[in-house]
């Protein structure tokens, strides 16, 4: 029986564990989760599972609400809360299902603990990856991704990881997909927000349709599986029902089918990879007439040449990448910026950056900082 903890339990990611759990209460057990400024479940939650102890929110004054109304439960709050939450309540299990760059130090700090961590948050893995990693080689914690992707290139490569030619990352291509770069002028976030085969929270959603998130897929999977940019492909594919392939040097494929649904890859993660699940090996995925497979074009999708250039530099490059993507994203959700100006601050902070080479926590916390700070000026400067 695992003790989890919960992070983002508000978040789509976080429904959807909260699903897998309920569906599996002899193997796992919920002592603990953290909501953001989403704080609505709260009260069910605690009455549908008696085994939760620790709780954290995002703001005091829903710390002090919740506090006062659960006496026997210990309540936390803000960015320490979130470390606190990880520390206090007995687990071995953390599933990160939070959003952004604020999922970095909790996954670092579950690993220093030696916990199981199940991350969502891709996030941690494109500023972070490599202080991860040195983190996975040197301790006993483990870490089990929870994107489809991911979870699909690993079900292949646990059947068979020998004579891997690429690993090959399937994309949808998001909600504008049908659109040309000139069409892209004047789409708003309420059109972006539709992504046409997943559903999914408002940054990722955003994220897919500008192919930050699949950038920062091609980045996940460099440090997930440890293979280098050009042994990791994109292709298009637009029904969402293969979620990746692995290409073996004698020409064969190994993929995995199924429908889209998070709860399966949420549910594999728990599992640390010990359950049921099927892989298909196939010469050529066009026997999947139904589905329709486009090469992937840098044209039409230019910002994804920073994946390549981050994994090759790596530094502070993925705190930059990120951080800019995200204030940029958050004032395109607000109709502050129109679409394709993501891509151009983007852009702009990743060519001025001064790289750190082997940063820490600490310096990865300030470059995230300096670049939110200098990307929210930017952004006032542009609606002069
Ligand atoms: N959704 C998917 O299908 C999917 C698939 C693959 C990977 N992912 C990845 O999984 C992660 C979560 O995605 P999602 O779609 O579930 O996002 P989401 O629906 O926006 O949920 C994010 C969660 O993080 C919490 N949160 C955000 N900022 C916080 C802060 N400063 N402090 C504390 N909590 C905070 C939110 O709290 P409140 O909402 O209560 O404020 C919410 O619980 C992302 O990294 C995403 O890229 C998602």
């Amino acid at each position: 029986m695992r003790q989890v903890c919960l992070l983002g339990a508000s978040g789509s990611i976080g429904k959807q564990t909260i699903d897998v759990i309920k569906k599996n209460p002899s193997s796992f057990s919920l002592v603990a989760f953290s909501v953001g400024k989403r704080t609505r479940q709260i009260n069910y939650l605690i009455k549908y599972f008696p085994s939760i102890t620790h709780i954290c929110v995002q703001e005091k004054k829903a710390y002090n609400k919740y506090k006062k109304q659960h006496p026997n439960i210990t309540f936390y709050y803000g960015d320490d809360g979130l470390i606190e939450l990880i520390k206090n309540s007995h687990n071995d299990m953390v599933v990160n299902a939070l959003v952004g760059f604020v999922g970095l130090k909790p996954t670092i700090v579950s690993l220093k603990l030696n916990k199981i961590v199940c991350l969502a948050n891709k996030e941690a893995l494109v500023v972070g990856g490599e202080l991860v990693n040195k983190l996975l080689d040197e301790g006993h914690g483990k870490l089990y991704p929870i994107d489809s992707e991911h979870v699909a290139l690993a079900k292949c490569l646990a059947v068979d990881d020998q004579d891997v030619d690429k690993l090959i990352i399937t994309a949808s291509g998001g909600a504008f997909r049908r659109l040309s770069r000139d069409e892209l002028t004047h789409v708003k976030a309420s059109d972006a927000l539709k992504h046409p085969t997943w559903k999914m929270g408002a940054k990722i959603t955003i994220d897919c349709a500008t192919m930050v998130n699949k950038s920062f897929e091609v980045i996940e999977a460099h440090y997930l599986f440890r293979y280098p940019e050009n042994k990791i492909d994109i292709l298009l594919h637009d029904e969402s029902m293969i979620h990746s392939l692995v290409l073996y040097n004698n020409g064969v494929y190994r993929l995995d089918h199924g429908k889209p649904d998070m709860r399966i890859p949420i549910k594999y993660a728990l599992f640390e990879g010990l359950t049921d699940f099927k892989t298909v090996v196939v010469k050529d995925y066009h026997v999947y007439k139904d589905y329709h497979f486009r090469p992937f074009d840098i044209k039409r999708y230019p910002i994804v040449k920073w994946a390549k250039f981050i994994i090759e530099n790596k530094g502070t490059y993925g705190a930059v990448f990120n951080a800019s993507n995200e204030v940029a994203v958050h004032a395109f959700l607000k109709d502050e910026i129109p679409f394709l100006m993501i891509e151009e601050i983007i852009n702009h902070f990743m060519k001025n950056h001064q790289n750190i080479k082997n940063p820490s926590l600490e310096q990865l916390i300030q470059v995230d900082k300096e670049i939110r700070k200098e990307t929210r000026d930017y952004i006032e400067r542009s609606k002069r």
